[in-house]
């Protein structure tokens, strides 16, 4: 029996839209995970993996017109245009509504809804928050089992009253009774991921994929929960979390936030090159960070699995993360070894002789094709990570001590920049520019400005985020603020090699961050930040030239200049919303930079 009214009201409202043929509440548990499993595999969706080889795990194909986000079908229906900003694709909600209403009407015939509630974050935490999806898809129901906290806890803690987010998912591919279902059912014409940020509401349509679909991540956490944290003064965002522990054993916090398929979760699980240092996951790609009590900003990951790329992790690059992803995990758009096992890109040192790609076909090594999607995925739980943090649970969250910005720069960004205060880290995020990935649907290599890497993430105007990251940090003392940094693992030579070795290495950059948190390592003051001097950049052992390091240390006053132009047009599409801060910051920059000119 079902005692909270509006939920209630909510999915029989749904239903008679939907018309689903059954519905069914979800309870998070084993034996509902398993259902869903044999589900799919019945339905030709997913296939079983070589048990031997990967216990419990299934093998996902998805259609090939819906690998990625959809950035250009997503919007944000705020009831005032200027509210959405320049940077999302706006629609009125009276009118989205009523155009999803149709297609939504008898969108779940012949299917189940699923009803699934679901927790961001420690079902008790204080920044943790409560979210229903309505589902007509196994595969989301059996991935938000793993990537969120679902079932009994989550009705016990909404009780009769408790705020909910809503969010509706439709494959929209109603099942005709005497048609055969399709393995990956999607529309193949219209797809539609919508936001109604004051009404907390989401209406995804047509996608059965990532972050389309599983409303908990993207949708909810970021560009909801962005919304909610403008209002209540807290930070929703695309951010890992990890934990540094120096070899004397002291703790440092730090959140990174990087667009999609930049590095967040090879960061969030390195293993350190350098002896003694060890770095443990708190989170991968989300997160939520609340003033606590001592007026430090408090991190939760308010995910509970990883939604990771698979092509390039291997052994070698993200051991960590291929062992969380040893059994009991969703694979999604990989290639099949011919023992039932998933393989993609880069996993191995030589590819395998025989494999089936990700659309079915004979794959051999010299076919000239990928055989995994670039976007390929692995869905595992949090805790089979090797180096999960104990504090990854923790309802009051991880205080954070330092905050990293970065992109995909071939050119002119150096390998870390420190910023001289909190307002100058808010302008070098406002202005990282970062190359389009696999991540989204669209070209690949285009270089955009990706604000925190929030572009495509924040549910309201760009220029009233800004505004909302200057007034964070006028909350509380500037000293109990995370020292704010830019990295770039990315820069390449001439040739297109990358300059620094990246993944383990950049332990290298922590440890500096480090020094430079606990005071005890210099920086030069330089005009784009504050930046290593030379030798403070623990480079022993290393294999690299001195040439690479000079390019990766320097500032390319030339290349900063030519930015400046691009940065000040990327500031006036906000017009007078764009808070004056920055406007100011650029011109300090402009001066900093033509002294050294002069
Ligand atoms: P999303 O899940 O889409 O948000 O991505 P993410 O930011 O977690 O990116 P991820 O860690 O999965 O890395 C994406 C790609 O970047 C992979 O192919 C990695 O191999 C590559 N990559 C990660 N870290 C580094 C690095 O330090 N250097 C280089 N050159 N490549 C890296
Ligand atoms: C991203 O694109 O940043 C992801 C994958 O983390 S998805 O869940 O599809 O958004
Ligand atoms: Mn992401």
């Amino acid at each position: 029996m079902i005692e909270h009214k509006k939920l209630k009201e909510f999915v029989e409202n749904s239903a008679r839209m939907c018309q689903p043929d059954r519905i069914h509440w979800c309870d998070g548990s084993q034996e509902e995970y398993q259902l869903m499993i044999r589900l799919m595999v019945h339905a030709g969706t997913a296939i079983w993996l070589n048990p031997l080889k990967r216990p419990n795990s299934i093998f996902v194909r998805s259609d090939p017109m819906d690998v990625a986000r959809v950035e250009d079908r997503t919007f944000i229906c705020s009831v005032r245009r200027e509210d959405a900003g320049p940077n999302n694709n706006w629609a009125d909600p009276a009118e989205m509504k009523a155009t999803l209403s149709k297609f939504l009407s008898g969108s779940m015939k012949g299917r189940t809804m699923y009803v699934i509630p679901y927790s961001m974050g420690p079902t008790h935490s204080p920044i943790a928050n409560i979210g229903i999806e309505l589902t007509d898809s196994p595969y989301v129901v059996a991935n938000m089992h793993i990537m969120t906290r679902v079932g009994s806890n989550v009705m016990d803690v909404l009780n009769t009253h408790g705020e909910f987010v809503r969010g509706i998912h439709s494959v929209g591919a109603p099942l005709i009774p005497t048609d055969p279902d399709s393995p990956w059912p999607c529309n193949a014409h219209h797809k539609y991921i919508c936001h109604f940020p004051e009404t907390r509401e989401i209406w995804s349509y047509g996608s059965g994929y990532g972050g389309n679909a599983l409303l908990g991540k993207k949708c909810h956490a970021l560009r909801i929960a962005s919304v909610q944290a403008r209002d209540e003064m807290w930070l929703a965002e695309h951010m890992l979390i990890l934990k540094l522990i120096s070899p004397e054993g002291e703790v440092k916090f730090v959140a990174g936030a990087f667009p999609s398929a930049c590095g967040k979760t090879n960061l969030a699980m390195m293993v350190p090159t350098l002896p003694g240092w060890e770095v443990q996951t708190v989170g991968d790609d989300i997160a939520w960070m609340k003033f606590g009590e001592d007026g430090r900003l408090r991190a939760i990951n308010p995910e509970a699995g990883f939604f990771g790329v698979a092509p390039g992790t291997s052994l070698r690059s993200n051991r960590n993360a291929l062992l969380a992803c040893s059994k009991n995990a969703i694979f999604t758009n990989c290639a099949l070894t011919p023992d039932s096992d998933v393989w993609w890109e880069g996993m191995t040192e030589t590819d395998p002789e025989d494999l089936t790609d990700w659309l079915r076909r004979p794959w051999k090594p010299d076919c000239g094709r990928n055989a995994a999607h670039p976007n390929s995925r692995f869905t595992a739980p949090a805790v089979q990570c090797p180096v999960i943090a104990p504090e990854w649970d923790d309802p009051a969250g991880v205080p954070i001590d330092a905050i990293l910005f970065g992109g995909r720069r071939a050119g002119v960004v150096p390998l870390v920049i420190e910023a001289f205060n909190w307002t100058h880290g808010t302008f070098l995020g406002a202005t990282v520019s970062s190359e389009t990935t696999a991540a989204a649907s669209g070209k690949v290599g285009q270089l955009r400005r990706d604000p925190m890497a929030m572009l495509p993430f924040c549910g309201y105007n760009m220029a009233d985020y800004f505004s909302h990251w200057l007034k964070i940090g006028q909350q509380v003392d500037p000293k109990k603020l995370p020292k704010i940094y830019y990295v770039n693992w990315f820069r390449q030579s001439a040739e297109g090699k990358f300059l620094w070795p990246g993944f383990g290495e950049n332990c290298r950059v922590l440890k500096w961050i480090f020094g430079r948190i606990t005071g005890r390592v210099e920086a030069l003051e330089t005009p784009i930040g504050n930046m290593p001097t030379p030798g403070s950049l623990d480079l022993t052992g290393l294999d690299i030239t001195p040439e690479s390091i000079e390019t990766l240390l320097s500032v390319d006053v030339e290349g900063w200049l030519s930015e400046l132009p691009n940065i000040q047009s990327y500031f006036e599409m906000f017009a007078e919303r764009l808070p004056e801060a920055l406007y100011q910051e650029l011109s300090s920059l402009r001066e900093r930079l033509n002294r050294v000119i002069r």
